[in-house]
């Protein structure tokens, strides 16, 4: 809601405006697919996942510049999403802003990036990813070639959202794809208003010719299962017959039909990696997620049951007999702080059957309890730049990140606990023409506004008169040959 006047002149501002408008707006499935830096006004269908993919102009406040990769590294597999990139060799912070969400929502948000040496200089930058004004990700591009996907399970606080890439002296920040895919309030109960998940790994055990990347329209989600093929020790079960997902996580039953169990009866199945210490996040906890499912039909006299230890404790209380063709997940909801992660699932002494694994999401989390402006502020900041084509380093949030990245002649307060406010703004000597935006008037907590040695003309809003917050307004008419 609070975003509409914002939309509305976005809208007429735009040359193309009701085909660039209708491509800004999630589709029928509330999903927002773009490939970044892609020319034109067309999107194209993509033949993976016959989900169409738009240009970005709508997104980025035009900044930026569009840029092709190397003819080197495209090859018949790759992604066309990937083909083009957006660079933005200006600003410490440019943003994506995605719109038209619903406040509140669980969403997963991707993006991709593939350098593939578009500026031809040979050096991969390094550069940080924030959602909205909470630090998301630093993006390490450590060669031309390889595709890196970032993915984040987020509460969005407001209508919109922005991913904005940070320069942080380490190279240009580019961009290849942004996805962002709706999920149920329900789904992912550790993802909440203060903690959102980084994806690191989502891996689908036991396909049996192992290189099918499971995504939409499998699942309905769009989370991107990786096969991993079982070797040596491992060998697969898999079934024809339909998988019912578990509620809490909705694992696509193509994902769910196969699984990967031991060789030998009585081995147990071993899983491990090794934390991946990030620049702010140097001892990173784990939420790990695993999915089960029966896909034997068993006898009365057979029985699969097993526990699953974490660094030779056991994780789960319980011990654990999946049921026959009905996912179940087991999951820590506070996250494990470990040097090394040992998992092994071992068969219980009355088991007769190896345990077997169908699935495993693996996530570092993310702190959002940093919070944006104030969204009302956000929409009449936000109009008031568009009608009188602020640029400046007017991107991504107003207020923050809290005091590095306000924005220029504004000034905000900062509470616990809640939204920042705009407190003051200084438009004096910006060449403003036009009439008084009543959008001053929706800032407020605003206390200070000079719009003074500009061209405005026209009446002061009344409303303005009405904000008990304003001790100071200045509009000192010298260039006025009309003056109020
Ligand atoms: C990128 O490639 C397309 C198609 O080959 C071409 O039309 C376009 O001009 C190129 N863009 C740039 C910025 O080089
Ligand atoms: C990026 O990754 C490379 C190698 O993977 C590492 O040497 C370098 O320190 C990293 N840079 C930053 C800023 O994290
Ligand atoms: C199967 O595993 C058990 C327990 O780990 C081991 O004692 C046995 O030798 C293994 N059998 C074969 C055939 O590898
Ligand atoms: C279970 O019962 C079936 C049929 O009665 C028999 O063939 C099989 O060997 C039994 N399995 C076990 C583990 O006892
Ligand atoms: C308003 O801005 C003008 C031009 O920058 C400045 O000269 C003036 O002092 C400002 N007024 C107040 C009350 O701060």
């Amino acid at each position: 809601m609070a975003a509409t006047p914002w939309l509305l002149l976005l809208c007429l501002s735009l040359a193309a405006g009701g085909v660039l408008h209708a491509r800004a707006q999630p589709d029928s499935n509330g999903f927002i697919s773009i490939d970044c830096g892609l020319q034109g006004e067309e999107g194209y269908v993509d033949t993976a996942t016959k989900l169409s993919y738009y240009p970005d102009t709508g997104f980025t406040d035009g900044a930026g510049t569009c840029r092709n990769i190397s003819a080197d590294y495209i090859t018949p597999s790759l992604c066309k999403c990937l083909y083009t990139v957006r660079s933005f060799p200006a600003g410490a912070r440019n943003c994506y802003t995605l719109r038209s969400l619903v406040p509140g929502l669980k969403y997963l948000i991707r993006a991709k990036f593939m350098y593939g040496n578009y500026d031809a200089l040979r050096r991969p930058p390094v550069f940080d990813l924030h959602i909205g004004v909470n630090h998301w990700h630093t993006v390490n591009i450590s060669k031309p070639h390889v595709e890196k996907s970032v993915e984040a399970l987020v509460v969005v606080p407001d209508d919109f959202v922005q991913v904005c890439l940070i320069n942080t002296g380490a190279g240009t920040p580019f961009i290849s794809s942004l996805e962002l895919r709706p999920l149920k309030k329900t789904l992912y109960p550790q993802v909440t208003v203060a903690q959102g998940l980084l994806l690191s790994e989502r891996s689908n055990f036991g396909q049996i010719d192992g290189n099918n990347v499971i995504r939409y329209p499998d699942d309905t989600h769009d989370r991107i299962w990786t096969p991993l093929v079982s070797s040596g020790t491992y060998t697969e079960v898999s079934t024809t017959s339909k998988v019912i997902p578990d509620s809490l996580f909705e694992v696509p039953t193509t994902v769910m039909q196969t699984a990967m169990r031991p060789r030998n009866v009585s081995s147990g199945i071993s899983l491990s990696w090794d934390p991946e210490p990030q620049p702010n996040n140097p001892s990173p906890g784990y939420i790990i997620i695993m999915h089960f499912s029966e896909l034997e039909f068993l006898l009365f006299n057979v029985t699969r049951e097993f526990s699953i230890n974490l660094d030779n404790e056991p994780w789960h209380p319980d011990n654990v007999t999946p049921k026959y063709l009905y996912g179940a997940a087991i999951y820590n909801s506070v996250p494990s702080r470990k040097s090394r992660y040992d998992i092994s699932i071992i068969p219980t002494a009355r088991s007769t059957q190896p345990p077997i694994i169908n699935a495993i999401e693996t996530y570092t989390v993310v702190t959002t309890t940093k919070l944006g402006t104030d969204s009302l502020d956000v929409s009449a900041i936000m109009a008031i730049k568009v009608k009188y084509q602020v640029h400046k380093n007017w991107f991504g949030d107003p207020c923050g990140p809290e005091t590095v990245m306000v924005w220029d002649r504004l000034t905000c307060s900062y509470a616990t606990a809640r939204p920042p406010r705009i407190i003051r703004l200084d438009l004096s000597l910006r060449g403003l023409n036009g009439d008084i935006s009543s959008s001053f008037t929706n800032l407020k907590a605003i206390q200070y506004l000079n719009l003074s040695n500009n061209n405005l003309v026209g009446s002061i809003p009344d409303a303005l008169s009405q904000l008990t917050s304003l001790t100071r307004f200045v509009t000192q008419p010298a260039q006025w040959s009309n003056p109020i």
